[in-house]
């Protein structure tokens, strides 16, 4: 997507041709730096560090980091050390482990001298599937958005609630959740869009709300506590997240909070959908709230926040009290029953294994 007119994606390949570019995304919304990853231990960092995050994004910065790492030693033992080191970076987006694997069945059978080169291959390949899938996503998403659009009075916005960022910043571009609220956008529709600040990173306040304001798309953060309210008093049309991983019968994990939108949406008959690309699907697991793995990350989220300062200085300070414990879990399950629809680049789905298996009996 643009910035400031400027055609940008979350990940390249250096004009060097050695070295990995990102956005280090821990220094938005006040500072936009780019940042140059040369080793596997580097690209784990930034993944583990959240410089790079969002499950399609996590995907491919691991890719990437496979590459880095056969670039500097090929054999079968830095090939196996890389995986490891890169899926124990973080564990419930399960575009991580699909990533690794396509990148590992791309290059394991090769000759050592042919490997690096497989790898860079794959992994632009990767990352060029994202945007592909996320512009579907984007068609099919838009659909809704029009059909509701249709339905306003006096071309009345449509109001979309969001939680957390599944937008282009998550992915390598677009985003999943954002693409049909930019296509629709770009098409003229109006629009608006309520950013959950979602605490404890705050991705919605610090990225969702820095992206949709550098595309001009209209829009409102909100504390976390807010959405039931809106929509008890009919101020959501639908809601649209994005997922970390959608099980065999259609639960999705995502940003914590998230099942709590789904309550709210639920008790208010606000259409809930879920945006995702198809490797963000894992047919291994079935009970998400059983199976699924939760992250769970450093108190340190949860009793600081960083901010700007009145006089322009980026400040970190402590919210709770000297001593007292916090718990900081990053992700939570929605039940498939509390889900409206799935809108993925082949449709939107309904959310149970049936429509899951038949639209993507490759990876069922
Ligand atoms: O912890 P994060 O910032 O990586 O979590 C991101 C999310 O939960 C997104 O909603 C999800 O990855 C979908 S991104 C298209």
């Amino acid at each position: 997507m643009k910035i400031d007119g400027k055609a940008t994606r979350t990940i390249w390949v250096e004009a060097d041709g050695a070295t990995v570019g990102i956005i280090d995304q821990t220094l938005l919304p006040h500072r936009f730096v780019a940042a140059k990853l040369a080793t596997l231990d580097e690209a784990a960092h930034a993944i583990k560090s959240m410089q790079v995050r969002g499950a399609p994004l996590i995907g491919a910065a691991a890719a990437y980091g496979m590459w880095l790492a056969l670039k500097a030693d090929a054999s079968d033992e830095a090939l196996g050390h890389a995986y490891t080191v890169l899926h124990a970076t973080r564990p419930t987006a399960i575009n991580l482990k699909w990533a690794l694997d396509e990148m590992m069945a791309a290059v394991r059978n090769r000759p050592r001298a042919e490997r690096a080169l497989a790898a860079l291959t794959r992994a632009n390949e990767i990352a060029e599937e994202d945007v592909a899938i996320n512009q579907a996503i984007g068609r099919n998403g838009l659909k809704l958005i029009e059909a509701i659009a249709a339905q306003k009075k006096n071309g009345a916005c449509v109001n979309v609630l969001t939680h957390c960022n599944a937008g282009w910043l998550a992915t390598v571009d677009w985003g999943t959740a954002t693409a049909p609220i930019y296509m629709a956008h770009d098409k003229g529709l109006p629009i608006h869009v309520f950013a959950d600040e979602t605490r404890p990173r705050n991705q919605g306040a610090s990225l969702t709300a820095w992206e949709l304001n550098k595309h001009g798309v209209a829009h409102t953060v909100i504390p976390d506590n807010t959405g039931g309210h809106l929509m008890q008093h009919g101020l959501v049309d639908l809601v649209i997240v994005g997922t970390d991983r959608v099980t065999a019968q259609g639960d999705v994990c995502n940003k914590i909070g998230t099942y709590l939108k789904a309550l709210a949406a639920a008790d208010n008959n606000v259409p809930f959908y879920v945006a995702l690309p198809s490797p963000t699907i894992d047919f291994t697991v079935s009970d998400g709230v059983a199976e699924i793995p939760i992250e769970q990350r450093g108190p340190e989220e949860v009793a600081m926040m960083t901010g700007k300062t009145l006089d322009g200085r980026i400040e970190t300070v402590q919210v709770v009290p000297d001593g007292s414990p916090v718990a900081n879990y990053a992700f939570d399950v929605t039940p498939a029953r509390l889900v409206t629809g799935l809108i993925t680049e082949r449709g939107v789905l309904k959310p149970d294994r049936a429509a899951l298996k038949a639209a993507f009996p490759e990876r069922a």
